[in-house]
């Protein structure tokens, strides 16, 4: 089966792209190169000679995305993962979301309905709950985000429901806790630019290329006084697209679930897990909250247990080790 990767270039999606190329699936990588890298892509082509393509596209183009699709007769199914992912960025910048992640994506859905493709998994997010005050989030729990970027993945969320029973085309959105991690082999992991996130700024200060890390915000009300997170092992994360597409090849319809492991971790403590795991001691320092953080989110999966037999598998151990073997050869 052929599978279309929108976001092959950029973090989750060229793991997806990788994983389904080991799995001995043909692969159609579109990213526009903006925040993907064409080292990975060559990366690809050397390891998967003959069963990789790639089309470098901004789906906010509809006439380029139409005239890509020329090429995109044996695609079967396609996993969603290009867009914008700054929180921060999104709340500066909406315009920018807006049209990136849901007019993008409209061109994407447009284009597959006239081409007759009819299975999607789309990379949702755990910020489409906004701020809940409940400790474990599960897919009754309300959905109100809090900034452009959460909104903006609920808008394709209620897009996918309408295409779904308008055009018969099935998906399974997945909200993502947490992500990070590497590879296990260490051939591709996280690479951001600008680095925002917790994991791979803390292990770059292992590696000192940075002074220091800073807290953002040690007065919440938890434990250590730091925001609690689900992180979720990569490799765990694209397992479960891989069962969803095999749902998709069983059924039709649309459905959401949740992407964490019911585990919580505090800012803290990942940091005293990065210096455990590298033995470098680094300097950290108080700063203030950051904007828009709740104080606390972590995942009730079961409902992904439950319809995609998915558990992740994977300790935050794991997570960490992971992502350091990938930043210190990188
Ligand atoms: N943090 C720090 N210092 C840093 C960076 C982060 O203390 O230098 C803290 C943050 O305040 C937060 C935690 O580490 O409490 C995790 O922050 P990340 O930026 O790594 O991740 P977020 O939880 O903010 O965001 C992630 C995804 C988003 C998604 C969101 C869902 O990156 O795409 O989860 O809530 F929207």
């Amino acid at each position: 089966m052929k599978v279309l990767v929108s976001g092959g270039a950029g973090y989750i999606g060229s793991h997806a792209a990788w994983k389904l190329l080991e799995r001995g699936n043909e692969v159609l990588v579109l990213d526009s190169l903006e925040l993907g890298h064409q080292e990975t892509i060559d990366k690809f082509k050397e390891k998967f000679p003959g069963k990789i393509s790639f089309q470098k596209l901004d789906l906010k183009d509809r006439e380029a995305v139409l005239a890509a699709s020329k090429e995109w007769r044996d695609v079967e199914a396609v996993i969603h993962f290009a867009a914008y992912s700054q929180v921060g960025e999104s709340v500066k910048a909406p315009e920018k979301y807006y049209r990136n992640n849901v007019v993008g994506t409209l061109n994407l859905l447009e284009t597959l309905v006239e081409k007759g493709i009819k299975r999607l998994v789309f990379s949702s997010t755990a910020a489409t709950y906004g701020m809940p005050s409940v400790e474990f989030i599960t897919e009754e729990t309300e959905t109100k985000p809090i900034n452009p970027y959460g909104a903006s993945k609920l808008m394709v969320e209620r897009i996918l429901e309408d295409f779904s029973l308008a055009h018969g085309l099935s998906s399974i959105r997945l909200r993502y806790f947490n992500v990070a991690g590497a590879l296990k082999s260490g051939e591709i992991g996280e690479k951001h630019d600008p680095e925002t996130h917790l994991v791979p700024l803390v292990l770059k200060t292992a590696l000192g290329q940075r002074e220091s890390v800073t807290i953002f915000g040690e007065d919440y009300e938890t434990p250590d006084g730091t925001c609690i997170r689900d992180y979720i092992h990569v490799e765990d994360l694209i397992d479960a697209h891989l069962l969803a597409l095999d749902w998709l090849s069983k059924n039709t319809g649309t459905d959401y679930m949740n992407l964490g492991t019911r585990g919580g971790s505090s800012v803290k403590e990942i940091i005293d897990l990065c210096k455990k795991v590298s033995g470098v001691d680094f300097k950290v320092e108080k700063g203030e909250r950051r904007a828009g953080d709740p104080p606390r989110l972590v995942a009730d999966s079961s409902k992904a247990k439950k319809v995609l037999g998915w558990e992740p598998k994977r300790s935050l151990e794991e997570i960490i080790q992971s992502a350091w073997n990938w930043h210190r050869k990188n």
